[in-house]
């Protein structure tokens, strides 16, 4: 029998499901992809479907996107939807703990942090991190061995998981973290990864060991934080005047009170978190389809011979100003994103009835539709990136779509910068749009990331760093792995690579 839930009929239908609560956590989990697009095949771009007692209605499409994402946050709510997940994680009063207002204060802060300033001082520090890697890391001995004709093979996301959290902390997060690193702090964190799963979104508290380790790690990376910022204050610790620690130190809220240096540290676990898994899942996939394409990885090379050879045929280090410049970097970065956003689902919490426009999806000619309070919304800019009916050969990674000025996806990327040079006042009373554009990694609206060109860098210059020293080939891309909060490669996804000549 189909268990259809009640519902009055200007509400959105719901996708069908044989079990009661569970609904179709099945196929939304195992591939969101294929089940949106089926799910729109048969009931539009707006659904809603049952995930383990939560009414989700999706909006798909450009339209749809900006919808969710322009949403007003008092009643498309994004600390409802996130806090059980990433309070525990991150810790209080701060991002989804706090009203939005505060948390947008917060933004603010943190975006003093990624000044252009600081970001110049970054390339240099990435670069020497990533080839102190490769030094050292034994799944690169055969660079290490200094024959140019040995062949080794390394797995893509596990390399670039650790070179992602030894540039972060290397830069952003600060010289102490960085030597953390070294020591104990790498399996902490370990430890507080493991409660960032979608077992944790669907059930805030189990007593299963995971959620405990999370909680014991998350007193251990606090204080080690707060530690930090203490000694800073003592005087006793110098040298980190380009980090995010010492940019928080001198924030203010407006009402002229200072950050706690617990908020702080939770501050700092929520950046570490925000950017790990995005960037390391970013990276591992560029270089998987760089791999995979000798066209592509030469071009690429070639790239860096051209902008930045040294008369003796050495190359020399690149300037921030000179990474955003790279047309074929670029492409590279910004088609990945498209076929792999990280993030497939974003999701608000609905406090109050929401009429649907009737241009995204109505019931009837001259009726509308409406998202009960209640509900969970949701975007993914993974659909609208991956249409068929707007790319051409929309599944493929093809980095040239770009260089086409009056191509989709050079208009696509016009109105997600648009969007992007919006003033969103991230103080009181500010209204921020959404964007309709089909392309939007980095989300939009309000909540959109404040991490974009933090990652480009740092994605920019491990890339540039890794091809510049050696070549890399594999056979196939792998497939995805969606069982993670962020969208993995499945393995295998060893990649061989040999010493440049
Ligand atoms: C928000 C993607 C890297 C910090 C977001 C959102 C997306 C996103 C889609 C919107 C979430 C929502 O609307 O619910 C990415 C991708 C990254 C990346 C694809 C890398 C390839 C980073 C980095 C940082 C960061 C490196 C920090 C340095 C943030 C913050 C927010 C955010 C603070 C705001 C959350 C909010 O306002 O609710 N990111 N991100 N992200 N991201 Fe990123």
């Amino acid at each position: 029998r189909q268990l259809v839930l009640p519902r009055k009929p200007n509400e959105p239908p719901v996708v069908f499901h044989w079990l009661p609560i569970i609904g179709s956590a099945a196929g939304y989990g195992n591939d969101p992809l294929n089940f949106f697009f089926k799910c729109r095949e048969k009931y539009g771009d707006v659904f809603t479907f049952i995930l383990f007692g939560r009414r989700i209605t999706v909006a798909l499409g450009s339209k749809g996107n900006n919808f969710v994402l322009g949403g007003k946050s008092i009643v498309f709510n994004a600390e409802d939807a996130y806090t059980h997940l990433t309070t525990p994680v991150f810790g209080k009063d701060v991002v989804y703990d706090v009203p939005n207002e505060i948390f947008m204060e917060q933004k603010k802060f943190v975006k003093v942090g990624l000044s252009t300033d600081n970001l110049r001082a970054y390339v240099g520090m990435i670069e020497e991190e990533v080839e102190e890697f490769l030094r050292t890391d034994t799944a690169f001995s055969a660079f290490q061995s200094g024959d140019v004709n040995e062949w080794g093979q390394f797995d893509a996301l596990k390399a670039l998981q650790a070179i992602t959290i030894l540039t972060a902390s290397k830069t952003l997060q600060g010289q102490e973290v960085r030597e953390g690193m070294d020591k104990s702090f790498a399996e902490i964190y370990n430890d507080l990864d493991g409660g960032f799963t979608p077992l944790n979104f669907l059930f805030p508290n189990l007593p299963l060991p995971s959620y405990r380790k999370r909680d014991i790690a998350h007193k251990k990376i606090s204080d080690f934080y707060v530690n930090i910022i203490q000694q800073r204050r003592n005087g006793s610790t110098t040298d980190h005047e380009h980090d995010m620690i010492a940019a928080l130190m001198q924030q203010n809220y407006r009402d002229g009170r200072p950050l706690k240096d617990h908020e702080i540290a939770h501050i700092m676990i929520a950046l570490l978190m925000a950017g790990q898994h995005t960037s390391s899942a970013t990276g591992s996939w560029a270089l998987l389809h760089i791999a995979e394409r000798p066209d592509i990885s030469e071009a690429l090379y070639q790239e860096q011979v051209k902008y930045f050879s040294n008369p003796d045929g050495t190359l020399r280090s690149m300037t921030f100003e000179e990474l955003r410049q790279l047309p074929i970097m670029d492409s590279i970065i910004r088609e990945t994103l498209r076929i792999h956003p990280p993030i497939h689902s974003i999701m608000r919490y609905v406090r109050d009835d929401m009429p649907i426009p009737g241009t995204l999806a109505a019931p009837q000619k001259d009726s509308t539709y409406v998202v009960p309070k209640g509900h969970y919304v949701l975007a993914s800019p993974l659909v609208s990136q991956l249409d068929p009916q707007i790319w051409k050969d929309a599944d493929k990674w093809e980095p040239t779509r770009w260089s086409d000025p009056e191509g989709v996806a050079a208009q696509a990327y016009k109105t997600y910068e648009d969007a992007q040079g919006e003033k969103i006042d991230y103080g009181f009373g500010a209204v921020s749009k959404g964007t309709e554009s089909p392309y939007q990694p980095f989300g939009a609206g309000k909540h959109r990331c404040i991490g974009e060109q933090f990652a480009y860098l740092q994605l920019g210059t491990i890339i540039a760093t890794i091809v510049r020293h050696m070549e890399i080939k594999i056979d196939q891309v792998p497939e995805h792995n969606y069982h993670t909060m962020i969208t993995l490669p499945k393995t295998p996804r060893m990649i061989s690579y040999r010493r440049r000549k």
